[in-house]
């Protein structure tokens, strides 16, 4: 697969049907004919399109998964009614051999009060086995996921700001087709936008994907929800739904954590935009001690995920994360961490590898991939010139998969919804910068 890139050169404003685009580098210029994305009805960017709420009080819904480690999965689900914290589970449909109960929340926000917000921690479990579990002691629901692998090669989908629209419902089913382990999701997940009822919406439209393979992310802006006097507490929402492996990567916040895939060969830093980064904060502190648990020798692969990128030469949220960059770029650098994924800006654009703004074949490679497809649509204008450092950039609702193939090569590929799920519109391959003496520190 050849990467292109391509430049937009501003004459597609105004229309939603189709612009001329130039490929960008190689030999030359080609023109060549493409579709700008046809924006749904208006209809479907109302949240409303989100899954009706047809299971009874006590059926188990918004289910989904989490790694706890490389053998165990967390599994959470909502329910109406009281109903037991119970998940059973085992390797045949139908017949659980094992059945472990865990512990129920709820939270209220203003006028509203949450479901029963359950949490089961399973396993011991095999890597790579299929699992067919039930919810509650429920018969109505049986669910089944696959564990991610115990060695490379491991496929991740990343997608991030996915919303609840027609788009979004694109996006997943996209996914859907496609084969992947573990997915990764950079923020903003729900737009609930302090309106609670879209949490559970969002809960049970991502439920098919998200109870068959591990979820693990980080949050976004959207996810604060914090109103001064009324409801202070920011994010509350969030950890109450999304309980992530924090505890078991030391972190002392759900905001910020990390995990190991694949017996160790990858560790994902799934970093907070909006927690506090400074030096000599938690999460400083956290990434650090972090970092230095790992060994490159034993880990060809150190990812992030974080929410406002870093690098990005859309006109959208420009700079919002400089801030961060300035206070761990240099911390993540040094680690020779391989990739940077973020979302917040609403399209998709790749970057080379990159340091302090410049070029570095140590730095990492940093993807915007924040076209998950959410209410707000897209984000289509773009800084120009295209910097040297941007080598692919372009407004299209989409997702993106990164598959490590071994302990030096990863092929990152990019998805337009507007295509057939095997269409590759981006592509690159990824080196370990692990297997580079010249950048590996440690
Ligand atoms: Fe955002």
């Amino acid at each position: 697969m050849k990467a292109e890139a391509f430049v937009d050169h501003g004459i597609c404003r105004g229309s939603y049907s189709s612009c001329t685009r130039r490929s960008r580098g190689g030999s030359g210029s080609v023109r060549r004919r493409w579709r700008r994305p046809i924006p749904p009805p208006e209809a479907e960017r109302d949240p409303s399109v989100a899954m009706a709420d047809v299971a009874g009080s006590g059926t188990p819904q918004q289910v989904h998964i989490s790694m706890v480690g490389m053998e165990r999965i967390r599994v959470n689900w909502i329910t109406k009614d009281e109903a037991p914290a119970t998940v059973e589970y085992g390797t045949e449909p139908g017949r659980y051999n094992w059945s472990i109960t865990g512990l129920t929340t709820s939270y209220s926000y203003i006028f509203y009060k949450s479901g029963n917000i359950h949490e089961t921690v399973i396993g011991p479990l095999a890597q790579g086995a299929g699992y067919y579990y039930r919810c509650s002691v429920n018969p109505a629901k049986e669910f089944f996921f696959k564990m991610p692998p115990a060695e490379l090669p491991i496929k991740f989908a990343v997608v991030g700001d996915l919303g609840q629209t027609g788009w979004t419902k694109s996006t997943l089913d996209h996914i859907s087709k496609s084969s992947y382990d573990v997915l990764l999701l950079p923020g903003d997940l729900s737009y609930a936008d302090l309106y609670q009822p879209l949490w559970d919406s969002f809960g049970r439209l991502v439920e098919p994907l998200s109870s068959a393979r591990p979820w693990m992310v980080t949050h976004g802006n959207h996810e604060i929800e914090k109103i001064p006097l009324i409801h202070p507490t920011p994010f509350e929402p969030y950890n109450a739904r999304w309980h992530m492996p924090f505890e078991e990567s030391s972190s002392p916040s759900n905001l910020f954590y990390s995990f190991s895939a694949a017996s160790g060969a990858v560790h994902v830093l799934m970093l907070g935009s909006y927690a506090d980064f400074a030096r000599g904060s938690d999460q400083y502190g956290w990434l650090q001690a972090d970092l230095a648990k790992v060994d490159r020798a034993r880990t060809p692969w150190l990812l992030a995920v974080i929410h406002a990128p870093w690098y990005n030469s859309n006109k959208a949220h420009r700079g919002e994360g400089e801030a961060m960059r300035l206070a761990l770029e240099e911390m993540l650098h040094a680690a020779s961490v391989d990739a940077v994924f973020a979302g917040h800006v609403h399209a998709y654009e790749r970057f080379g590898r990159v340091f302090d703004n410049r070029e570095d074949e140590c730095g990492a490679v940093h993807i915007t991939i924040g076209d998950g497809g959410n209410k707000e649509g897209l984000a289509s204008e773009y800084e120009e010139p295209q910097p040297s450092v941007s080598l692919f950039r372009e407004a299209s609702f989409g997702h993106g998969r990164l598959d490590v193939v071994n302990a030096t090569h990863a092929l990152w590929t990019w998805h337009r919804n507007d295509d057939e799920e095997d269409v590759v519109a981006d592509s690159a391959w990824i080196h370990s910068l692990a297997a580079n003496q010249r950048c590996t520190k440690n």
